[in-house]
């Protein structure tokens, strides 16, 4: 049986993570679980449960639920991916709205949260041939994952992204307000106490201002090549 390795992806946000892992998944025949989602249907949890009140996450009260929180990925063969589920619902389009992006860090930030996603995570991965995406695998979930990638990005560059992306999908949304929530999710992405997102000492540093998806993943995949040979 052919090597199956560990690839973790991190970054910042909004820098095309989950394009290249899902690019990866289906070129190497490997199983993709976007982190994030995981954290957004959470917050999204929060939100219906009116565990959020005035922008103020009620954390003790979320902590008390998430037992009942059940989040499962299914495969969409028409997607060629798979969807967040929450409870037993596809949320996969709720959660990537503006209104969850901005509640979603300070979710992240709750300890107990990170302990429950992490060990699912762990779980999800143990037999490796996995690409999971996020701001903690290469230093928290995997840190022996035999290839680590950090993503960055100018932030009017992910901005933008973002906000094609959003529009593209119907979102009535403003590239201000945007920008002002890429920022600020990496700020309290990287300020936490709690795995803040860092570059990893074993991480290869991908900056992909001014490259375009086909050469990221040429370069990426000659990583993994070498990695699996
Ligand atoms: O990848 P994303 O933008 O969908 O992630 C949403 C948020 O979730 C991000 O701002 C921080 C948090 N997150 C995290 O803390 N750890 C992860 N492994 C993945 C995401």
């Amino acid at each position: 049986m052919s090597k199956k390795i560990t690839i973790a992806i991190d970054g910042l946000s909004s820098t095309g993570k989950s394009t290249i892992a899902k690019m990866l998944a289906k070129k190497y025949n490997y199983i993709y679980v976007d982190t994030g989602a995981m954290y957004r249907a959470v917050t999204l949890y929060a939100m219906q449960n009116e565990l959020i009140v005035n922008g103020v996450v009620e954390s003790d009260a979320l902590v008390n639920k998430l037992e009942e929180i059940v989040l499962s990925f299914v495969f969409n063969d028409r997607l060629g991916f798979a969807e967040m589920y929450l409870n037993e619902i596809n949320v996969e389009k709720e959660i990537r709205t503006l209104a969850v992006s901005k509640l979603v860090s300070k979710i992240a930030t709750i300890s107990a949260v990170r302990k429950k996603l992490v060990a699912e995570q762990q779980s999800m991965g143990k037999r490796g041939g996995i690409v999971m995406d996020g701001r903690d695998i290469g230093s928290v979930v995997f840190p022996d994952a035999e290839l680590k990638l950090f993503m960055t990005a100018s932030a009017d560059k992910r901005a933008f992204r973002r906000y094609k992306e959003l529009i593209d999908r119907g979102d009535n949304v403003d590239y201000k307000e945007i920008l002002e929530n890429v920022v600020e999710r990496d700020r309290i992405d990287s300020t936490r106490k709690d795995s803040p997102l860092i570059i990893d000492k074993d991480a290869i540093e991908i900056d992909n201002s001014d490259m375009g998806i086909k050469e990221q993943f040429e370069r990426i995949c000659t990583l993994v090549d070498r990695r699996l040979n």
